[in-house]
């Protein structure tokens, strides 16, 4: 799969919508351990936002957003305090240098292939009472996805852009992400929610996806325009269909897994 380029502008255009799972995965995050500065990591930290809401809730606490795209992380700096700094760094790789109260990841593990397999370290790196707290997209069947993937493999794309769309296999399945972060001396909770965005302006579902899951058709497509404007007129005709507009908007279901793993004292 190319490696996306990131822009963060049409990223935050929807920052309402996208920053409500987080606030959703903090309110299961417990207090911290009784620290005088908490240690904080927020892995795919993106524009720095939502690693802003950490400082919100944790005023004291020291924290790190790492994240690969250096658009991204330009971006987010402008959040940097004396207690919040940002970093470079792959997830798939990342491996605690510290231990940590909190290492949170909030819609970033659905591009990291193989990543139950980085558990065990982060989760070795927690404090006692500290917690790993993650949410992923569980929206890959959906037609926003489906659709993409279709078009991308279908004889006029599939010699440019086959086999480089995320599928269903890029997250687990709940069961399968407690069963990877259920270990001696840690209990997870892990739940799913579908929201029901409503969403407003024209071809809402294509602004949306702009952001995010098509990315790598954007970044491999992002040298010929031509091309570009003509996978995306096809797209947003499918998605017409799939998600009308009606009357107070266009709805757009959005199924999100979270889990939130805890060390005991
Ligand atoms: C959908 S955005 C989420 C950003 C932020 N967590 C939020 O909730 O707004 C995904 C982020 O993950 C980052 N990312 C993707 N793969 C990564 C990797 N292997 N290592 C670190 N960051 C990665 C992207 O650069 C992007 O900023």
């Amino acid at each position: 799969m190319t490696a996306p380029l990131w822009d963060p502008q049409q990223y935050l255009r929807h920052a309402d919508h996208r920053t409500r799972p987080f606030r959703d995965l903090l309110a299961r995050v417990p207090e911290l351990p009784d620290a005088p500065a908490p240690r904080i990591a927020d892995l795919g930290c993106g524009a720095g936002n939502v690693t802003a809401l950490l400082a919100e809730r944790w005023p004291r606490a020291r924290i790190t957003g790492y994240d690969n795209s250096p658009q991204m992380l330009e971006r987010a700096r402008a959040h940097a305090t004396a207690l919040l700094d940002f970093a470079e760094a792959d997830a798939a790789t990342w491996t605690p240098s510290e231990p940590y109260d909190l290492i949170v990841s909030n819609a970033l593990l659905q591009w990291v292939p193989g990543h139950a397999g980085r558990f065990p370290d982060w989760l070795d790196a927690l404090t006692p009472g500290g917690t790993f707290a993650l949410q992923v997209p569980g929206n890959f069947d959906q037609p926003s996805h489906a659709l993409m993937r279709e078009l991308a493999e279908s004889p006029r794309w599939r010699s440019r852009l086959g086999g480089s769309l995320r599928h269903a296999d890029a997250v687990l399945s709940p069961a399968g992400y407690l069963e990877h972060l259920t270990a001696p001396g840690i209990t997870a909770d892990v739940w799913e929610t579908t929201y029901l965005h409503l969403l407003h302006g024209e071809d809402a579902v294509l602004d949306w996806v702009k952001g995010t899951g098509l990315r790598p058709v954007l970044t491999t497509l992002a040298d010929d325009e031509k091309a570009r404007d003509a996978f995306l007129a096809e797209y947003r005709d499918l998605l017409r269909a799939a998600y009308p507009a009606g009357p107070h908007g266009t709805v757009f279901p959005f199924r999100r897994l979270f889990a939130v793993a805890h060390r005991e004292k």
